[in-house]
């Protein structure tokens, strides 16, 4: 019996099959390895897992019956869903790609865990579903009619998938909203991925709003955790918000950069773009009643971190640069 992750060679996705496999868990990684992003960073975060307890299978989530036979070859029991297509910039080069992979994606793979009697059903939505809501600190129970992004409208989609299943079908479904995540092995079109390879070459960094933004950034180990504890237990259906609850100013987490680079940033302030959400808040009441999630992370201590691996992670051929994006 094991469990799947879907988008396994993803950032998170990744961490998350690490911990599993940490603690004895057989493991099913599902990735396509697209070229969204250099396909040789998702190899390189899967090289050192793949093993007797951790599996591959390089396929796209959109065959349901490449799904289904990877479900059903591995014994699959329980899925995170992660892989999807991510950012909101990307969207305006290639929209197909957000409803094909994040909807139609999401659908194929609940059909084959529906198929598969899987056990328990955890979904990665997004704080961008919050979209244009004024109230914070977001919570689950506010509606979410609002995207400004077709990623948060994908997100939304996939949410609304899963409940109509999970009703249709019984399937315990966990969906957890993620707040700004960071790290080590992040993905290299986020901020601090860009900030840091333009600071490290001297070159200028974009700073957009005007660098008045405040986001709840979330450390990579804490979103894990919340993962696993949604895994472990099972819900009817829950809507969970995973952030750290501390929104932080762009300026301030650019700083803390800084300091752990050894560098001052040249920043280039510019109006927001769209598609962004220029706050974010979690309210994470529900997270710690339901899961007994607890983030300790400070943006200082994850900045430091992602810095270390950054440092050590050589990139020479420029294979990570995301300019073009
Ligand atoms: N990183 C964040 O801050 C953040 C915030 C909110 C939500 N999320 C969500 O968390 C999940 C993981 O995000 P991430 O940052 O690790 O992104 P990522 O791009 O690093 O990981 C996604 C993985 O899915 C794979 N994938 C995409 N489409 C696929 C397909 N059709 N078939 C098979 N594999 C496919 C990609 O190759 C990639 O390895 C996503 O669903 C994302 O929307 C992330």
């Amino acid at each position: 019996m094991s469990i799947a992750v879907t988008g396994g060679a993803g950032f998170i996705g990744s961490a998350v099959a690490q911990k599993l496999h940490s603690r004895g868990d057989d493991v099913l990684v599902i990735d396509n390895f697209n070229q969204y992003y250099s396909p040789k960073l998702k190899e390189a975060r899967v090289h050192f897992l793949l093993g007797d307890s951790v599996k591959l299978e390089r396929i796209d989530i959109t065959d349901y019956e490449a799904v289904k036979e990877a479900f059903r070859k591995h014994k699959v029991k329980k899925i995170v869903h992660l892989a999807a297509q991510p950012g909101v910039r990307y969207a305006q080069k290639a929209p197909e790609v957000y409803e094909r992979n994040n909807v139609l994606g999401t659908l194929q793979v609940v059909r084959a865990a529906i198929e598969s009697k899987v056990e328990n059903f955890v979904f990665a939505s997004s704080s961008s579903v919050y979209g244009l809501n004024k109230e914070f600190p977001s919570k689950e129970s506010q509606p979410v009619q609002t995207p400004v992004s077709l990623y948060a409208a994908t997100k939304i989609a996939g949410e609304n998938i899963l409940h109509a299943y999970a009703k249709m079908f019984s399937l315990p479904v966990t969906v957890l909203r993620f707040f700004t995540v960071y790290g080590p092995w992040i993905r290299p079109d986020m901020a601090l991925f860009i900030f840091a390879q333009r600071i490290a070459r001297g070159e200028p960094i974009p700073v957009y709003n005007f660098g008045k933004s405040a986001k709840d950034f979330t450390y990579i180990d804490d979103i894990v955790s919340g993962v696993i504890s949604a895994l472990d237990l099972r819900f009817v259906f829950e809507v969970i918000n995973l952030g750290n609850a501390v929104p932080v100013q762009l300026m301030e987490y650019i700083a803390q950069l800084e300091k752990y680079l050894g560098k001052k940033a040249e920043k280039q302030l510019l109006p927001a773009q769209p598609g962004d959400v220029n706050k974010s808040y979690a309210d994470i009441q529900k997270a710690k009643e339901l899961l007994n999630y607890d983030p300790k992370t400070t943006v200082s201590v994850g900045v430091a971190q992602f810095v270390e691996w950054f440092t050590k992670y050589q990139d020479p051929l420029g294979l990570l640069d995301m300019r073009e994006q």
